[in-house]
């Protein structure tokens, strides 16, 4: 085998990677890119690690997060706030429910680019290159837009550092202090038919804060400032190649433009370009699982990309669709442990159950996702295993993009306030919702 590098994804096939018009402009960026400081640490990288791998023994649990795609238009204060508190109340609604600690990690801060199952977009019998993200090129539909830019990298990263500076500035500045839940108040509270179940829930856990603190003389120092970790799909691979570093001469490479970043289903061919340069960097890195990922190919990834069996180092995000979990999961779960290899599981219920209305629309049931979750957990508890951890699109905004929860969307909605430009997001009452019905699975579960 030849040397790893972080160029030396090139030599592989490299699938959903843009062309752009001037080879010649997108080297001379990604040198700047490549100058430019990293947007993380590796000792963060390092931390996330760890506690991933506390996740994987059933001591933590992870809870993912976040945009489908990013848009620059939406880097702004209220939007960035408005995803920073839903993932908030979602993790103390977890934290109650499952009585562990919560690893919280957002698809925020880099995740910019997207796979595309074609090539092409047609409109009125005008085709063209289809939307890829911000990161390549823009969502309108006329050829100047959807002509792929370089420059738009440099943009990412810097809306990516705007976004992750406010983000630690507002978790650093008592944001996301537990002492003072009302800080993360969407507004919304009041009116839905969740509030008295979320205000039980925040109440019980200031309670045992003050009983620690009060009655015990405990000053959690951990509990008064949470962490929030990033992570994006590792798809553009000129883009992470330019932000892979290491500290010294001899030490490992990282990617330092996320803490955590994964590989999609798409392209996770073990003889492909994503696996190969994943396999080099020394960050926690997710693996998206479908359908389509026989067992023994991922007992065949799992060598690639951990061979040294680093205890958090690879996390498994499955993703099925509530009709086809029950045949593919189990599987995969039994070659894992045939294998007798640690992975942290982690369920996404997204991604197999996107569908589109008559009317062409994209949208998501949230009953289809609640279905592929509970079977998650109870598949890995009937054989043995254990579900670490969510992964969710979502946003904090008032948003109708998927169908259904307590307020009951329907198709007819789906006009009134739909944003994203790819995948439909749970919006904020529906994703606490959602956060409420795992935390009461996690009870009848028993801590599994
Ligand atoms: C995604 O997470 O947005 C995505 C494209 O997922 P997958 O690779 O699982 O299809
Ligand atoms: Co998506």
């Amino acid at each position: 085998m030849s040397e790893w590098s972080p160029a030396s994804w090139r030599a592989k096939p490299a699938l959903q990677q843009p062309v752009y018009p001037c080879a010649g402009e997108l080297e001379s960026i990604l040198r700047e890119l490549s100058n430019l400081p990293p947007l993380v640490t590796q000792w963060e990288a390092d931390a996330l690690k760890a506690q991933l791998a506390d996740a994987a023994l059933s001591r933590r649990f992870l809870l993912q997060g976040g945009d489908c795609a990013e848009s620059f238009n939406d880097c702004n204060a209220g939007t960035i706030a408005d995803k920073l508190k839903i993932l908030l109340q979602m993790s103390l609604v977890l934290v109650h429910g499952s009585n562990r600690p919560v690893i919280r990690v957002g698809r925020f801060a880099g995740q910019y680019a997207k796979p595309r199952s074609e090539e092409l977009e047609t409109r009125d019998g005008v085709s063209l290159p289809s939307y890829r993200g911000d990161l390549v090129n823009r969502p309108g539909f006329t050829a100047a837009d959807r002509t792929p830019d370089p420059r738009l990298l440099l943009r990412a990263h810097g809306r990516a550092a705007l976004t992750l500076n406010f983000i630690r500035s507002l978790v650093k500045g008592g944001f996301a202090d537990l002492h003072h839940p009302e800080y993360w108040d969407l507004g919304w509270v009041k009116h839905s038919p969740l509030a008295s179940e979320y205000r039980r829930i925040v109440e019980s856990i200031a309670g045992a804060l003050l009983f620690l603190e009060n009655v015990l003389g405990i000053r959690a120092g951990e509990i008064e400032r949470v962490d929030f970790f990033t992570s994006h799909e590792g798809l553009h691979l000129p883009y992470e190649e330019a932000q892979s570093s290491r500290s010294d001469a001899g030490g490992r490479w990282y990617n330092l433009s996320t803490h955590f970043p994964w590989i999609g289903v798409r392209t996770s061919d073990p003889d492909g370009a994503h696996v190969e340069y994943f396999q080099g960097i020394a960050n926690p890195i997710g693996l998206k699982v479908g359908p389509s990922t026989s067992p023994a190919t991922l007992v065949h990834l799992l060598d690639i990309l951990n061979p040294a069996e680093e205890p958090g180092r690879l996390t498994l995000i499955h993703r099925f669709g509530c009709d086809r979990i029950a045949t593919c999961l189990p599987p995969l779960i039994e070659a894992v442990k045939a294998s007798g290899r640690t992975v942290l599981w982690c369920t996404d219920p997204m991604h197999g159950n996107t569908l589109q209305t008559p009317d062409g629309v994209k949208t998501r049931r949230f009953a289809d996702i609640l279905s592929e979750l509970e079977q998650s957990f109870d598949i890995h508890a009937a054989l043995g295993s254990r579900l670490g951890g969510v992964h969710f699109e979502l946003t904090g905004e008032n948003v109708t993009e998927c169908i259904g929860g307590a307020r009951g969307l329907t198709e007819e909605d789906l006009g009134r306030a739909y944003k994203s430009e790819v995948d439909p997001r749970l919006n904020y009452e529906q994703a606490l919702e959602m956060a409420m019905l795992i935390a009461r699975k996690m009870k009848t579960l028993g801590g599994r």
